[in-house]
């Protein structure tokens, strides 16, 4: 070779190094895996808008409170956060589960509140192998049929709360039972499961009554239920529409008349509105005020200290989905790309809940004590367990 030949090879190599670098920083390439690697990206897709919006807003914020306890670092990685609002909309799923994993390449999905989105992100985190954590949606499929080993959830499947209040009803001698529940995943299995430990009690549901989500025009229901004279109502509602339904109940001149379970979401974030309408009432759920463990004592504490408000169930399954990835990328050392390692640890992990300590089903689905509560002023009082350690039964996981 000779010396322009040569010349010309090293320019040709000075062109390519440059461009390579202007093409790396334009981001069309993807940078060095070390350079990379610089944070974990988590992506919040939660309701900001709508009847559940204050549930969102309580999950992302007991969530970054998990991550700012640990001086904003997971597992010795630092987090960035990418947030995406999904107004519970079950039609705007996949393209807003989208935006998260292909544009803007989370690492950790973490979502959501309604179990028809979920159902969207958990079939798009199933294809794309992305890990998911759900904080709320109990849809039963997502640690059903559709269980995978990418996908944890932090909360409950809709049979577990609804299974927890039905035992309650029946325990306390009620033989009748309406039920009322908007028309989704949520209602229809957190109905399923309060029927199935209901009937078990020797109890009788006379009618299922269903409204399409979100709409709160209770009063046919009401008008309806007066007449039926059941021993008992149970519901699920949350958000907004929870805190409607009972005022309503108790507007119609229901209260006192008829009693009203609701799993615990019924009065759960709810209770500075519903005010005097909702003392009383008697639900189940993994949570509950006044617990005064040395774990809860402290959230609480730290919670109202970062946010000026008492935290609600929503705010605790936020921090536990921060605890249970912490727990994965703690045991690889920050090295998200170490997939298997981490999601074995995230499985195993016992995780030290401000609810109490809990397990993963092999479904990855937490086995949880369920409170009986009882609303006193502001607070869901724990009277009670209404069940200990309560797994999802996990039916259709082939796992
Ligand atoms: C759900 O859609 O799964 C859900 C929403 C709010 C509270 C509980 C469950």
């Amino acid at each position: 070779m000779n010396s322009k030949q040569e010349n010309r090879g090293e320019r040709r190599a000075i062109l390519r190094g440059l461009l390579a670098t202007t093409v790396a920083v334009a981001g069309i390439l993807p940078l060095a895996p070390s350079l990379a690697a610089d944070k974990v990206k988590v992506g919040l897709m939660l309701p900001y808008t709508g009847t559940y919006a204050s549930l969102g807003n309580a999950i992302t914020n007991g969530f970054k409170l998990a991550v700012a306890e640990n001086g904003g670092k997971l597992g010795g990685r630092e987090i960035a956060f990418f947030t995406v609002d999904d107004e519970s909309d079950p039609a705007k799923g996949p393209e807003n589960t989208n935006k998260l994993v292909k544009r803007d390449q989370v690492d950790v999905l973490v979502g959501t509140v309604h179990s028809g989105v979920a159902m969207a992100m958990a079939k798009i985190a199933n294809e794309t192998k992305t890990l998911l954590i759900v904080p709320n949606a109990g849809a039963d499929e997502v640690t059903g049929p559709m269980c995978s080993p990418n996908i944890f959830r932090t909360s409950f499947s809709n049979w577990q709360p609804g299974y927890a209040t039905g035992k309650i009803m029946a325990d306390n001698k009620h033989k009748t039972a309406v039920t009322v529940t908007w028309k989704y995943a949520a209602g229809q299995q957190m109905v399923d499961g309060f029927k199935e430990a209901f009937q078990k009690g020797g109890g009788k549901v006379l009618k299922e009554m269903t409204l399409p989500f979100p709409n709160v025009e209770f009063q046919p229901f009401l008008t309806e239920i007066a007449s039926l004279k059941p021993d008992a109502v149970f519901v699920f509602f949350a958000g907004g529409g929870a805190v409607k339904f009972v005022k309503d109940y108790a507007a119609a001149g229901l209260k006192g008349k008829i009693s009203l379970y609701g799993t615990g979401f019924l009065t759960d974030g709810t209770l500075d509105a519903q005010g005097a309408d909702a003392q009383g009432l008697v639900t189940a759920l993994h949570y509950a005020d006044g617990l005064n463990t040395p774990k809860d004592n402290a959230f609480r504490a730290a919670y109202k200290k970062a946010y000026n408000a008492e935290p609600d169930v929503y705010a605790v399954q936020g921090y536990d989905a921060a605890q249970l990835l912490r727990a994965g990328l703690e045991a690889v050392k920050g090295d998200i790309g170490k997939k298997d390692q981490m999601y074995q640890a995230m499985a195993a992990a016992k995780i030290d809940s401000p609810r109490g300590a809990f397990t993963l089903s092999k479904a990855h689905n937490p086995i949880q004590d369920f409170y009986t509560r009882r609303v006193v002023g502001k607070e869901n009082k724990s009277i009670g367990i209404a069940i200990k350690g309560l797994a999802d039964p996990a039916r259709g996981c082939k796992r």
